[in-house]
């Protein structure tokens, strides 16, 4: 009898070890489009990002380079498809006075860094450097203006030097005057950043008036108008997104910011390493990441009390993993490694926003280059990509693809008594009849075996690729830069309208149904 219980309890327990994650995909019944620019970057003058990273110098004779900007870096960007930059910070944006930044390079004033290591800035990338490397990068550029310690005068002729055509007005005429005739017709922009912190300690009331104020004067873009961002919330600040929904006229407000990091600790140096953390750091990283799900979702219903039709975009323009810097570098630079951890927080976090399209319209990981959860690391010539990139060139043919809804029953990932879902997915249909489903296990010793209910649609075929590694903690380094790429996938099967995934642990997985 003693005997007969145990292989029972055997069997249920091996039953719980291959329990199913259940996914139904709503094959005809696609009504939103998952906005391109879910899938944006941010640029801050921050540590090596611009100075070192993106931008070299003109007079650079061993990186290949236009007017100063690394070529390897711009066709790398390219193939990421990359929908907007966002740019000049961040904390830097409200101490950054543009004008510094036209004109002869030799002539331009310098200033200190006072957020980001306290180093000089010389200004020698200014506004149009930023704005040609956009044409060269075929993305849109996001301005962050300076709310903080700026003027609603220089921000008024910054929009109107950027965006006025030629001869329209004295600032079109500077930018003329400076070698640009064509305006920019730049239409996004942030009007200030963290105004409840570094971009002002502000209370949402104060930001609010002060917003409308900046706002009203801004010159919009030929043709597109404006789009303006509110400098939002820091995670799950409910009451400011309540206090800018409520105050600030819907007809001069297109999005609303929040800012959400993937971090244990605010201390410095008490963060996680970024290629050393134990299992549990592992854990709480992947519950600050998924904590996005609710973050959106709450600050959303937030939205929908004051803006039922959704007109008011939310857009995290912050978001990433953010840890301890490697050894032997500056503090204030934020440069950090980044592994499979990173990979699994781009393939979720993404998840969740194509999820949430209907609200969700922007976002942007912090940084793109060489700070925080970056997509590409420099050293001197070398350059590599990290994991992060991986995951956002899969996930880029969900851009401006319609939206599949999924329900989605997923296995737990069980840590010394706490859970998470195992499992994320997102699914789309592209303009040519593609589907495309995501997938994402976080579990960094389980596999998981998925099966997709196929609803609305017949599909003869599955194809695909999938990133994951030997171990969780693999990275890229300049030494063995593509350890970690995509590769073909054969995991998938499709029988009538069932598709089966079998998913390794800590791996993420875009496939093609045809
Ligand atoms: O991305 C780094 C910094 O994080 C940004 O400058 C700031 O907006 C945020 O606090």
């Amino acid at each position: 009898m003693k005997k007969q219980l145990f292989a029972m309890a055997f069997v249920g327990l091996s039953y719980l070890g291959n329990a199913q994650n259940l996914v139904t995909l709503q094959a005809d019944s696609g009504k939103v489009t998952i906005n391109k620019h879910i899938y944006g970057h941010f640029a801050e003058h921050l540590g090596t990002c611009i100075y070192g990273g993106f931008y070299v110098g003109e007079n650079n004779t061993k990186i290949p380079n236009k007017d100063g900007v690394r070529l390897d870096i711009v066709d790398a960007l390219k193939k990421l498809k990359i929908p907007n930059l966002r740019w000049p910070g961040g904390c830097f944006a409200d101490t950054y006075h543009w004008k510094d930044g036209i004109g002869p390079k030799a002539q331009r004033p310098a200033m200190v860094n006072t957020w980001w290591g306290g180093v000089t800035e010389d200004n020698s990338f200014g506004t149009h450097d930023f704005l040609n490397m956009c044409e060269l990068l075929g993305t849109e550029p996001y301005i962050s203006g300076n709310v903080g310690s700026g003027t609603v005068q220089e921000l008024k002729d910054w929009t109107q030097y950027i965006n006025l055509a030629a001869g329209t007005s004295p600032m079109s005429k500077l930018r003329e005057q400076n070698g640009r005739e064509k305006p920019w017709n730049v239409a996004i922009w942030g009007v200030g950043n963290e105004a409840w912190g570094c971009g002002g300690n502000m209370t949402a009331d104060y930001y609010a008036n002060i917003y409308r104020q900046y706002a009203t004067f801004m010159a919009g873009a030929d043709k597109k108008g404006l789009f303006r961002v509110a400098s939002g919330a820091s995670d799950a600040d409910y009451k400011w997104t309540e206090t800018l929904m409520k105050n600030i006229p819907h007809q001069m407000l297109e999005g609303v910011a929040i800012h959400h990091y993937s971090v244990l600790s605010w201390g410095e140096g008490q963060k996680t390493s970024a290629t050393e953390y134990t299992d549990k750091e592992y854990f709480k990283t992947m519950q600050q990441a998924l904590l996005m799900d609710e973050l959106v979702t709450k600050h959303s219903e937030v939205m929908d009390k004051y803006d039922p039709k959704k007109k008011v975009a939310l857009v995290v323009d912050e978001w990433g993993g953010w840890y301890n810097v490697e050894n032997g570098t500056n503090p204030g630079f934020l440069f950090q490694q980044n592994t499979m951890r990173d990979a699994m927080i781009a393939g979720a976090t993404l998840n969740i926003f194509n999820n949430h399209a209907d609200r969700v319209r922007m976002a942007n990981l912090a940084q793109v280059v060489n700070v925080l959860q970056a997509v590409i690391l420099t050293k001197e010539e070398k350059m590599l990509l990290t994991p992060t990139y991986h995951v956002m060139e899969m996930y880029n043919v969900h851009q401006d693809a319609t939206l599949l809804p999924i329900k989605v029953k997923s296995n737990d990932f069980v840590f010394e008594g706490e859970k998470l879902p195992a499992v994320s997915v997102s699914a789309s249909k592209d303009a040519k009849g593609l589907t495309h489903i995501s997938l994402t296990n976080v579990d960094p010793k389980n596999p998981q075996e998925i099966t997709i209910d196929l609803k609305g649609a017949k599909y003869v075929s599955v194809s695909g690729r999938i990133l994951t590694a030997e171990k969780l903690r693999d990275h890229n380094t300049f030494d063995n830069p593509n350890k970690i790429q995509p590769k073909a996938f054969s995991g998938a099967t499709i029988s009538g309208n069932q598709l089966k995934v079998k998913l390794p642990a800590f791996s993420v997985a875009v496939l093609e149904l045809k």
